[in-house]
């Protein structure tokens, strides 16, 4: 569906009467946009939850966290072609506003925005985030340019709304740490929260990027989480390095049909620096991702 040069008009005419019975705005266009905040805002915290739409539950627990804490909960939807590096994963990216828009009123959101392209991007844009470094590892090595892209839309989207509580999800848990850091070296005025991960019940970590699998692939996909179990376990016993469990578990992705491990690392939680072994008292996590045929995804377990 076309977006429309008014406010409000991308929702359906058969909905509009549920949304305005719940009281939803929703906005395509930044000015009115503005203008919704600007009357907003003195009712209390804003609180922003960024998503790139395709919403299930896990986006939907960060409109809850968000819902307690806040007077006016806002959500955007956008899906940022800066963050892709690879062109196919952005064209099938899942796009289901509507339904996104029926999920986020029933969650109790107040307001959501859903700009353009063109309304976040001028061509050519020039303003390039780098990490210098910082995010070569994990996901950085495997997904060039992504954090750049992840960096700039979220500092666009904090001036844009200037929320005073902003909500991530711990299954991007090196995304929130990236986008801490850019808090703090912006000197952007904002608290981040971070929801835990909710699964499926087999465990798989709900993810926009499910919707892509075909059920045999579901099934298969369960074997991230199940390795990350087993790895939280193995290192809990204290034996094994992380060497020694990637090759542990090398034989379940070998076993699970069309399913491919990029990497199985663990971290300290603190600065996300790779580590071999857990010393006591260091809270760790352990972060995980691969391939179930083309689709690529990620999970994370604290230790
Ligand atoms: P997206 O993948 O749509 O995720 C939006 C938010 O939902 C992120 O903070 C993500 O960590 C969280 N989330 C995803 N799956 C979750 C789950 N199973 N449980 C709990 N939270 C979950 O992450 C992005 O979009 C983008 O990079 C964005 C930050 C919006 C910038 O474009």
């Amino acid at each position: 569906m076309a977006p429309s040069q008014t406010g409000h008009s991308i929702i359906p005419l058969s909905l509009r009467p549920f949304y305005a019975a719940i009281k939803m705005h929703f906005f395509d266009q930044i000015e009115a946009f503005r203008a919704f905040l600007a009357a907003t805002r003195s009712a209390g915290h804003v609180g922003l939850v960024p998503t790139m739409g395709a919403l299930h539950a896990g986006h939907l627990s960060l409109i809850q966290a968000a819902r307690t804490d806040c007077a006016t909960v806002v959500a955007s939807v956008f899906v940022n072609p800066t963050q892709f590096n690879n062109p196919e994963d952005l064209a099938k990216y899942p796009r289901t506003l509507e339904q996104d828009l029926a999920m986020l009123a029933d969650a109790g959101c107040d307001a959501v925005i859903a700009p353009s392209v063109n309304a976040m991007y001028p061509t050519p844009s020039r303003v390039n985030i780098r990490w210098n470094g910082l995010d070569d590892i994990l996901e950085g090595q495997f997904r060039p340019g992504h954090f750049s892209g992840v960096s700039l839309v979220v500092a666009k989207l904090f001036n844009l709304v200037r929320p005073d509580i902003a909500y991530f999800g711990q299954k991007d848990f090196q995304q929130f740490k990236i986008i801490s850091r850019l808090t703090d070296e912006l000197m952007f005025d904002i608290q981040l929260r971070c929801v835990e991960t909710v699964r499926e019940p087999d465990g798989l970590a709900m993810s926009s990027r499910n919707l892509r699998l075909n059920p045999v692939q579901r099934q298969e996909a369960v074997v991230f989480f199940r390795a990350l179990q087993q790895a939280r376990q193995e290192i809990l016993q204290g034996r094994k390095s992380i060497q020694d469990i990637r090759k542990l578990i090398a034989g379940n992705f070998s076993a699970a049909r069309g399913t491919l491990l990029e990497y199985l690392e663990l971290a300290d939680r603190e600065n996300l620096t790779l580590i071999d072994r857990v010393e006591a008292q260091t809270p760790a996590i352990l972060l995980i991702a691969g391939y179930v045929g083309e689709v690529r995804l990620i999970d994370n377990l604290f230790v």
